[in-house]
């Protein structure tokens, strides 16, 4: 197939190009580099052999979109681009309104024009609000969201449901991605956030790099077995390629299809540490501090449906997922920059 991928240059996008190039796809990228570099497509190119076409251009840019549609005719969109940080989404919520939502309604307006009614869509976990269930299932019903982040993607799989409920040509999988970590086994792409970073993993990433002097816990008084938050870590490669298996909804016209991807496994913040070590030989010193603003106690999938509807089911276990995120950040203390 031919796949539009728009913030293709992005830590999900960049892995999720290379699946697809190695699946026999073809792939063309928007991205408008403001949270992405280039070099991740020069390395993307590098893995795979294959070229990627890059076309800076912002998703609210109707015009931009307009001339990469003119040149391509595309199968099918896995739409990536947005702004995903939680804390800077409350004290920017219409930057997020407008780059996430704005960006969205534009890009589906000019998919329909040019007659491409497939979309693929990164949507979250964190639509489930603090989970009714655990392990959580699709049929879990949607919650309260404490951010603009989150209102986000909740908001943009309804605008999503009812544009396909309106006009059933389209087809509209919307793919609740679980907590991605990791990297590329060869370590050459990875997760390179701006600044201090605000999860797990890249925050333990640079400590052991020493950018960080030590890890803060999040909280150790949760009903959790150790007191600390319990997520479902995913390995970035498998997430990638559960695009790659998402492609077979479109194909058999499934409409609206909503699938978790995530391992079925909890994971504390402690044991994140441990296996860290465990992987890496680093030791990562931390201190427990209060709650974050925000933070549920406990969030893991029951990710059966993608098994029984995609063949799909996550292979690299937590050990995996920090054995190659330490590859990628001592490889790259500085990201791409
Ligand atoms: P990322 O920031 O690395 O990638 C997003 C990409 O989109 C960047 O390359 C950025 O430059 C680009 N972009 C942003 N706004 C744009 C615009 N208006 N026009 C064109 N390009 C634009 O983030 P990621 O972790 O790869 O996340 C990808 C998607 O998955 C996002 O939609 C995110 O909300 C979603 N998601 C991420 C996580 C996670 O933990 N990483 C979890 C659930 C969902
Ligand atoms: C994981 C655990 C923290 C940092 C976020 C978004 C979610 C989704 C994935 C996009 C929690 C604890 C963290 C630190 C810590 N993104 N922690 N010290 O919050 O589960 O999910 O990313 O859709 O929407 O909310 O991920 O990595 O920030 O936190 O103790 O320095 O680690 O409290 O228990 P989270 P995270």
């Amino acid at each position: 197939m031919k796949i539009l991928v728009t913030g293709g240059a992005g830590y999900i996008g960049s892995h999720t190009v290379i699946e697809l190039q190695n699946a026999g796809h073809e792939v063309v990228v928007v991205d408008n580099l403001s949270y992405s570099s280039e070099v991740a497509l020069q390395r993307v190119a590098e893995i795979t052999g294959k070229e990627v076409t890059l076309y800076q251009v912002d998703i609210r840019d109707r015009a931009g979109l307009n001339r990469v549609m003119d040149k391509h005719s595309f199968d099918c969109c896995i739409h990536f681009a947005g702004l995903k940080a939680v804390g800077e989404s409350v004290s920017l919520p219409w930057e997020y309104y407008d780059n996430n939502i704005t960006g969205t309604l534009v890009l589906l307006d000019v998919m329909r024009k040019y007659g491409c009614k497939n979309i693929i869509f990164s949507s979250s976990a964190t639509v489930y609000g603090d989970p009714a269930v655990i392990p959580i299932t699709e049929e879990c019903p949607k919650g309260q969201c404490t951010n603009p982040y989150g209102h986000t993607k909740s908001m943009l799989e309804q605008i999503m449901m009812d544009i396909q409920k309106a006009d059933p040509a389209w087809n509209v999988v919307l793919l609740r991605y679980f907590n991605p970590i990791g990297a590329h086994q060869s370590g050459a792409i990875g997760e390179d956030p701006n600044g201090i970073p605000n999860n797990l993993m890249p925050y333990i990433t640079q400590v052991a790099v020493g950018k960080l002097k030590e890890l803060g816990v999040f909280g150790d008084d949760y009903d959790t077995p150790d007191g600390t938050g319990v997520r479902d870590y995913i390995h970035v490669v498998d997430l990638a390629i559960g695009h790659v298996k998402a492609l077979a909804a479109i194909e058999r016209k499934c409409g609206v299809a909503v699938y978790n991807l995530g391992t079925g496994k909890g994971y504390s913040v402690l044991d994140v540490v441990h296996a860290f070590e465990e992987a890496t030989g680093v030791r990562i010193p931390y201190t427990i501090r209060p709650r974050r603003a925000g933070d549920i106690a406990v969030c893991y999938s029951d990710p059966s449906k993608a098994e029984k509807e995609l063949g799909w089911k996550a292979r690299f276990d937590l050990v995996d997922m920090c054995r190659d995120a330490w590859r990628w950040q001592k490889n790259n203390p500085n990201g791409f920059r």
